[in-house]
């Protein structure tokens, strides 16, 4: 494929920052938008499996409709969390990504009604399970699969983009153009392996909430135990499976010996000797986010280098920078994503410890964030609205 085409699709503004740190935080948020996906796939998947269990088992009772509420959440920040890497995606790779959103039009409209369907029976799931109904576990198997079929839609947009050379085949099968935007080719390897790392991830999140319970007098002994030792028991599992079809995956590509991927088997491995022996199971789990990022920046190491070999090298984007935009990015990250996050982070985190209700207003510590908070999003919203303004007004006054 000749690469001036591509470089022909790119904005012709250019780049508002240097693309390297585009491509950074990329794998970053990218990297956060898996952990939701994993953690709300696997702990949704559970709760199927403990709706079937908790009719005879108090432990899977309890731990069910906790699981069924990890899950919903974890929907709603995956959500949140899959527009950043969207946008930077759509910085750097734009002529990829929208090629592949032309190819595969009709597929991106059925993902949005999906996702749409998907996470409302979530809701009917969640509350036919409170109330114990019969149907609960069909309801939620429904949901499930919706949830399941959006990550393979993202995934088949993920390595269709990283095909230029399939694109004209795609686009005009044997010289006949096909507009029907149906274009759908999976890459299972690559699919299973990244879909199904949603079991050592749920395995994980069961021992931090073992541990994180270990202190609160409303659980027994018998709860506490139950839910550590069944994390450590899936957690081993799925690592070892995710070490399988990454291996696997990397024989299908031809990178088995790749030195990344060498990294790769050799964190997998650390892994499950950490999530066996460590006492401390938050240190796995720092160590766990550092391995999803690993295998972020694995996924962009293979974009990277498929697109420079055509000639694409985002390292050649032109730059124009746009000081305003900068700015105002950076200041909204830094000032609603370090205060707002630790605020809900720390909320939960007391709500969590407290033996009784929780009062936040009496808390010090959330009183202040909160307040802080409150100042930044009123002051936010007036230096984005002036400054908007005035751009736009600043050349007809
Ligand atoms: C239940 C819903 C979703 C699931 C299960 C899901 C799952 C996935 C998976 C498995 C991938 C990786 C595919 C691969 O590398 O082969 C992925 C990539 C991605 N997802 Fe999601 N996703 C969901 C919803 C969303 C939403 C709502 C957004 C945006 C708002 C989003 C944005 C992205 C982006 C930007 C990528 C990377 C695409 C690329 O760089 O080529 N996802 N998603």
């Amino acid at each position: 494929m000749d690469a001036s085409v591509l470089n022909l699709l790119r904005d012709p503004a250019g780049i508002p920052f240097y693309a390297v740190v585009f491509q950074g935080l990329y794998i970053l948020t990218w990297a956060f938008h898996a952990l939701f996906v994993f953690l709300s796939l696997g702990a949704m998947g559970l709760s199927i499996y403990g709706t079937f269990r908790k009719k005879t088992n108090e432990n899977w009772k309890i731990l069910t409709g906790h699981l069924l509420q990890t899950g919903k959440i974890s929907v709603s920040l995956l959500i949140v969390l899959g527009v950043a890497p969207l946008l930077f995606t759509q910085v750097i790779y734009d002529p990829n990504w929208y090629t592949v959103n032309a190819l595969s039009g009709l597929w991106v409209v059925i993902f949005i009604y999906s996702l749409l369907v998907g996470y409302s029976i979530y809701y009917w799931y969640y509350y036919a399970n409170k109330k114990d109904s019969s149907s609960s576990s069909f309801i939620g198997i429904i949901s499930f699969g919706f949830l399941i079929f959006c990550g393979l839609i993202m995934h088949v947009f993920s390595v269709q983009a990283i095909q230029p050379d399939m694109w004209m085949q795609w686009y005009a099968p044997n010289g006949v153009v096909d507009t029907s935007g149906t274009t759908f080719n999976p890459e299972m390897s690559r699919f299973l392996f990244i879909i199904l790392l949603s079991i050592p991830v749920v395995g994980l999140f069961l021992q931090n909430y073992g541990d994180f319970i270990k202190t609160n007098e409303k659980f027994t002994e018998n709860f506490k135990k139950f839910t550590r030792d069944l994390g450590t028991k899936i957690a081993t599992f799925g690592l070892i499976l995710s070490l399988g079809l990454f291996v696997y995956w990397m024989s299908k590509i031809n990178m088995l010996s790749d030195i990344y991927a060498i990294i790769i088997y050799v964190s997998f491995t650390l892994m499950v000797f950490l999530t066996k022996n460590l006492k401390n199971s938050y240190y796995t789990t720092a160590f766990a986010i550092i391995l999803i990022l690993l295998i972020s920046g694995f996924r962009e190491y293979l974009r990277y280098r498929l697109m420079a070999d055509i000639g694409y090298d985002i390292y050649d984007y032109p730059v124009s920078i746009e000081w305003s935009s900068i700015t105002m990015f950076v200041l909204t990250f830094v000032s609603f994503g370090a205060v707002g996050v630790s605020f809900i982070a720390t909320l939960a985190w007391k709500v969590g410890k407290s033996k009784g209700v929780f009062d936040a207003s009496k808390d010090k510590t959330v009183s202040l964030m909160a307040n802080m908070l409150l100042w930044i999003l009123s002051l936010w919203c007036v230096v984005y609205f002036a400054w908007g303004f005035f751009t736009l007004f600043k050349n007809s006054i």
